[in-house]
């Protein structure tokens, strides 16, 4: 009987189950889809990390509400939005909300989360905040200017004019790095990424509308433009214009 043998079947299977889990543990690292979940993506401008509020987690809208009342809204005030929605809005789409595994409140094929969030602020978008392009950090929930100014024009220009744009206190901008998923998943990653980033628009969506803001879909603009504008590696999929709306 070789050495092998000599271990009782439970000892051995619960041996083989302990190397399989090492063996995924250490391809999901080496493929970044455990890098993804876990790093702080700096960039910017660095000195210019701004902590975001606490998001809340009770609402004066129930999510029936929120479903029935949701609307694609196009037309805004020109009043500026609190640090405290921009905040929530944000933790809607993409903040960790189970700690321990980095998990998110937009579901993720695999957990790799190839999604980043750039959000840009018009001039007097955002009560005590500069204008400019900002990226947003899921791990500690903060924001970090990538570039100063208000790009509010030529994001309207890059969007196909759609004015909603120009009107908006701010854009989110819903960008993929579509090897983060491809890497794991292979060609059907890319699928995996755009379903992802209708779970976060719908996120946006409901958030808005429980807030009293108005939101809109777009998926109509110029990628490399909007890239541009941005100043990002990864690609732009999805525009969130926000305002308060009438
Ligand atoms: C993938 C996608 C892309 C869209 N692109 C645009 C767009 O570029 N501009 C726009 O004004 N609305 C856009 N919309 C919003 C739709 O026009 C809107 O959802 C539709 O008219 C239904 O209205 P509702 O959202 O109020 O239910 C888009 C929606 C989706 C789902």
């Amino acid at each position: 009987m070789n050495a092998w043998m000599r271990y009782p079947s439970k000892s051995r299977s619960a041996l083989i189950v302990l190397i399989m889990v090492i063996l995924t543990i250490w391809i999901l690292v080496q493929t970044g889809a455990i890098k993804a979940r876990f790093r702080v993506k700096r960039t910017g401008i660095s000195e210019k990390v701004v902590s975001l509020p606490e998001p809340s987690l009770k609402g004066n809208m129930s999510v029936e509400e929120a479903i029935y009342r949701r609307r694609s809204i196009r037309d805004y005030r020109q009043e500026p939005l609190s640090i405290k929605e921009l905040s929530q809005l944000l933790w809607a789409a993409q903040g960790i909300t189970f700690q321990k595994y980095g998990f998110r409140s937009a579901p993720s094929a695999g957990a790799t989360y190839p999604l980043e969030l750039y959000i840009s602020v018009k001039e007097g978008g955002v009560s005590g905040l500069q204008a400019g392009i900002y990226h947003y950090s899921p791990f500690d929930h903060t924001i970090e200017l990538v570039k100063k100014g208000d790009f509010s024009e030529e994001l309207t220009r890059a969007a196909l004019d759609q004015p909603w744009v120009r009107k908006a206190a701010i854009c989110i901008i819903i960008a993929a790095n579509f090897e983060r998923t491809t890497s794991v998943y292979g060609e059907r990653g890319v699928r995996y990424v755009y379903l992802e980033a209708g779970h976060v628009g719908q996120n946006i969506y409901l958030q808005a509308t429980a807030l009293n803001l108005g939101t809109v879909a777009i998926g109509a603009f110029h990628d490399d433009w909007v890239q541009s504008i941005v100043g990002c590696s990864e690609h732009p999929i999805y525009l969130f214009p926000v305002g308060r709306r009438w």
